[in-house]
């Protein structure tokens, strides 16, 4: 959550840093602002609104000739979105600007420190008192050494770009807990939450890890340790597409994202198929064929949607490898004296791999001596840099808070996985054949379910003013109807639950009458006539009955009032087809409903707070 910015070079700071903010804006969005230095002036524009806002308001022209800057994108924790919470912040004589993402625990303590000192405090928030802090040691030492001097006195997370008018040829930035990539260029540099910011500048970056200081002028790095021991750092390239981060004629992220998802399950998978031996490789697990064959027990740790597919997870490999699997989440998985023993293998799930609970309960985990691996989709994020091995997911950026193409790819990933077990232990080579030449299918099934996107709109107009939704599914489709419900809920703030569907009967069912919209996964599979039952109880209390069904089944039509129907499939590969109408259903209903759906209120696409 919140995104922060640094630039130092000779584009157009002002420019640089706006973008900056646009491509950050999914971690935050209530409010903005950014400072730079033109010789000794430090200039600031901060308000409350969304990057467009500040843009359409900002005097670029009082910018000009500015070579370094901070900005940021902010989703509050401490203090309501206004004017004065918005970042940057400044020292009491102005001096001095900072960004901060994170949240300082110990902030109340420092700043009745501060005001006996004499210091005024304008915001409610946290981060103010890091800036003060600074004012003080920076009179006497230089601005790192007063960074790293403010830094061992707070407690908390951070991920922070100072600015100072004493030293106007530089910036310095540190991290712990936060986010931080420096990006490298030729006779610039910019820091940034993602690799989103930095792209169009450069392809060459440097992970900042937690507990590390870097100074930044515009051809050097240096970086130092909390003890200001200087560090030797690796380079890395990015290689993703830049195409990925545009909107590319598509009126919202969400939208193209759906759209992608032929080309991101595709990817998830290429490579990493051994069709004539029916099986996977997943070289980044970087287990031994001792520790695969000792596995008693995995533990899946995630949230949100990345839980949801965690729990896709849990039926597979139950139910092809046999495997006993529990699906745990990241915020309760700590605190609910986990039992870990030997012979289990944690596997955390996140899209950006930055989730602070997910991040946590992983630590923990590690601390108590269980392996733990890593399902991500950003590349060099905290969590893919911790855990013992893993698989990058390979989606691209995700930019739609809510999340689709990465919960799919999770899927795959984690349908790679129940191979890569299962025929270590049940699965035929045979059967493991068979079943990946279907999912190799998958991508073209997505794309026709696709070409009917105005199916589902056309029921989303029907339904737009509803207020509550129901989404019904069994067996492996009940963790897609749990994810169906969050993302009508997510964008389109109408409130939906997900249920299994015979559960339905203690308690929802008392919810249904004809104002009640029901949505069904209804596929072919061995519970389908069990679903069917479940339907025929809605209609008995004229419920609307919108069912997801198997292409061919008319029988179906009988008991629902809409039928959107896909592709047939083997069970393992069915959510990667069931969950698209879903998606699609959604955004369509929070369009109609005028809803931000790319960055809907109150969220953020990664939540780097407890
Ligand atoms: C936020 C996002 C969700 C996401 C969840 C977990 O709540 O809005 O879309 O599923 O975080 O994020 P992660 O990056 O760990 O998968």
């Amino acid at each position: 959550m919140c995104g922060i910015v640094g630039y130092i070079g000779n584009k157009n700071v002002a420019e640089v840093l706006i973008n900056g903010l646009r491509r950050l804006e999914y971690r935050g969005y209530d409010s903005v602002g950014i400072a730079a230095l033109l010789g000794n002036e430090l200039i600031i524009q901060k308000q409350k609104g969304k990057v467009a806002d500040l843009n359409k308001k900002l005097n670029y022209e009082k910018f000009n000739g500015c070579t370094v800057g901070i900005g940021h994108t902010r989703w509050a924790t401490h203090g309501e979105p206004n004017d004065i919470n918005a970042h940057p912040h400044c020292d009491c004589n102005g001096d001095i600007a900072l960004v901060h993402n994170g949240i300082i625990e110990n902030y109340s303590a420092i700043k009745k420190v501060l005001i006996e000192h004499g210091h005024t405090i304008q915001s409610e928030t946290d981060t103010e008192v890091l800036v003060h802090l600074i004012e003080y040691y920076h009179q006497t030492m230089s601005l790192v050494d007063a960074v790293q001097k403010t830094l061992t006195r707070v407690e908390g997370t951070y991920g922070i770009v100072v600015i100072s008018k004493k030293e106007p040829d530089k910036m310095v930035a540190a991290r712990n807990g936060s986010p931080l990539i420096l990006g490298i260029g030729d006779g610039e540099m910019i820091v940034a939450s993602d690799a989103s910011a930095i792209v169009e500048h450069t392809r060459k970056v440097m992970y900042v890890s937690d507990g590390e200081i870097v100074e930044i002028t515009k051809d050097t790095v240096r970086t130092f340790d909390l003890r200001k021991h200087e560090l030797e750092k690796q380079t890395d390239k990015i290689d993703w597409d830049i195409a990925y981060i545009e909107k590319q004629g598509f009126p919202h992220f969400m939208l193209k994202e759906i759209f992608e998802q032929p080309e991101t399950i595709q990817n998830a998978f290429r490579g990493r198929i051994v069709l004539d031996e029916g099986k996977t490789r997943l070289d980044g697990l970087r287990l031994t064929e001792d520790e695969l064959n000792s596995i008693k027990r995995i533990i899946f740790i995630a949230c949100g949607t990345s839980w949801h597919a965690g729990l896709i997870g849990e039926y597979l490999i139950e139910e092809y490898a046999r495997i006993p699997v529990e699906v745990e989440y990241a915020s309760e998985f700590r605190y609910c004296s986990p039992i870990l023993e030997k012979g289990d293998l944690v596997i955390v799930i996140s899209q950006s791999g930055e989730t602070a609970d997910t991040l946590a309960a992983m630590r923990e985990a590690k601390a108590r001596g269980v392996r733990v691996l890593g399902i991500t989709n950003v590349v060099g994020s905290t969590i893919a840099r911790e855990s013992d091995g893993g698989v990058y997911i390979h989606a691209g950026p995700e930019i739609g808070v809510a999340s689709t193409k990465a919960f799919t790819s999770q899927i795959t990933v984690l349908i790679l996985l129940t191979f890569y077990l299962a025929r270590r232990r049940f699965m035929t080579a045979d059967a493991g054949r068979e079943f990946l030449q279907e999912l190799i299918q998958v991508p073209a099934l997505v794309q026709s379910i696709l070409g009917k996107n105005d199916e589902i709109k056309a029921i989303a107009t029907l339904y737009q003013h509803h207020r509550n939704f129901l989404y019904l599914g069994r067996g492996i489709q009940f963790p897609v109807a749990l994810e169906g419900a969050l993302k009508l809920k997510e964008i389109s703030y109408i409130h939906a639950e997900g249920y299994p569907a015979a559960e339905m009967k203690h308690g929802p069912i008392a919810l249904i009458d004809e104002n009640m919209p029901v949505v069904f996964i209804a596929i072919k599979d061995e519970v389908y006539q069990k679903v069917i039952s479940n339907m025929q109880e809605v209609k008995a209390r004229k419920g609307k009955i919108i069912a997801i069904a198997t292409e061919g089944d008319e029988e179906i039509q009988k008991f629902a009032d809409h039928v959107f129907y896909v592709p047939a499939t083997i069970k393992i590969a069915s959510p990667l087809l069931t969950v698209i109408p879903l998606q699609l259903l959604a955004y369509h209903i929070a369009v109609l409903r005028g809803c931000n759906v790319d960055q809907p209120r109150n969220l953020a696409k990664s939540v780097t707070v407890e």
